[in-house]
């Protein structure tokens, strides 16, 4: 079942929600690695400010907790400009984006979270208004209906996904800038959680760093949530310094294995290769047999598994890799030869 302190899926609570606020960049140049995207984005804000007009449309797209949320927040504050927060599936009705957009300042950003969650009547009327940043408005019903235009102030919409291939063409088209954020190498990470733990007044070591960095599965948020972890179990069974030695046994004891994988990632590689021996076996069933939801695995859990070479998504389901086997201390199956090529 999902360990609730690790899962990079689960709904954080107010508290997290407040520690992960304090931990955000607020600007450009706090905001480590993506170099590529980074460059891309400074480029087009000081383009923006040099003209003084808002910034094209922005899209980030990519797993959770890499940074998405964050970058929308430094669009507003690199820009000088106030930041309206919604998300997809909060926005139901066309009035319900249409009472927001009207309230926008002359440049502001607009951020919409799970775009890919938008309805279908919500996004036609994102597109004039990202457009020509004006909406059309019905107004009463039946014959009677007719439609007002109304003007909106220049502004920029930053959408996050977490699932591009779900975005439409038309609305993707009209995002000036796709960015897709990449899992973190470990020497990125390492300045995050060090950085973080200057924040929280910690004492880290640089070799606790890394201890760290290695084992969050290339993702910001789930590194700032070790560093927690690991600080708990440093006051609890140490004297509160986070060494190597400190942070590989806090991180052991809270179920994080050598590579970052936690229990949910190691119950799917295993259902994987024992139940389904090595697949392919579909998302749902997979799912099921690991207790969580389909969105979830497919979101959450397998991109970095892919990324890490142990599992693969093919036409016919997902089939468990050689690393998978490795992981887990398995021996290859007798048919995996004719699995693999
Ligand atoms: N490049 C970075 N440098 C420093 N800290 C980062 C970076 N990216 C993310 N973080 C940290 O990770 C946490 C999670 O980031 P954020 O909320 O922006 O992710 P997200 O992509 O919006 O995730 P989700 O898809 O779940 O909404 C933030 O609190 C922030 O402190
Ligand atoms: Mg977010």
């Amino acid at each position: 079942m999902r360990d609730e302190m690790l899962d990079p899926a689960s709904i954080p609570d107010p508290d997290e929600i407040a520690l992960e606020a304090g931990l955000r960049p607020q600007r450009l140049d706090d905001f480590v690695g993506q170099a590529e995207l980074r460059e891309h984005l400074s480029i087009i804000l000081e383009a923006a400010r040099r003209r003084s007009q808002a910034v094209d449309h922005v899209l980030f797209a990519g797993p959770p907790g890499l940074g998405k949320t964050t970058l929308a927040g430094i669009v507003a504050a690199e820009m000088g400009v106030e930041l309206h927060i919604t998300s997809g599936p909060a926005l139901e009705r066309a009035g319900d984006l249409a009472a927001i957009l009207t309230k926008l300042g002359e440049g502001d950003v607009l951020f919409i979270d799970e775009i890919h969650r938008l309805s279908r009547a919500v996004e036609e009327i994102l597109y004039p208004a990202m457009e020509d940043f004006q909406i059309d408005i019905v107004v009463g019903k039946g014959p009677a209906a007719s439609s007002i235009r109304l003007p909106l102030p220049s502004f920029t919409l930053v959408a996050a996904t977490t699932r591009t291939g779900l975005i439409t063409g038309p609305l993707r088209d009209r995002f000036g800038l796709v960015a897709r954020l990449d899992y973190y190498q470990v020497d990125e990470l390492e300045q995050i959680v060090l950085r973080a733990a200057d924040i929280m007044g910690l004492s880290l070591e640089a070799d606790g760093a890394v201890e760290i960095a290695r084992r969050s599965r290339g993702t910001p948020r789930i590194a700032n949530r070790l560093l927690r972890r690991v600080r708990d179990y440093a006051e609890v069974r140490a004297d509160g310094r986070i060494t190597a030695e400190i942070a590989a046994a806090g991180l052991a004891v809270f179920g994080v294995d050598e590579v970052g994988l936690d229990k949910v990632d190691r119950a799917v590689l295993s259902a994987l290769c024992e139940q389904f021996a090595g697949g392919p076996v579909g998302l749902s069933t997979l799912a099921i047999s690991v207790g969580e939801q389909p969105e979830t695995v497919e979101d959450v859990y397998e991109p970095f598994l892919i990324t890490q070479g142990m599992l693969v998504r093919t036409p016919r389901g997902r089939v468990a890799m050689p690393a998978a086997y490795q992981h887990l201390g398995l021996p290859l199956p007798a048919r995996a030869d004719a699995l693999f090529d």
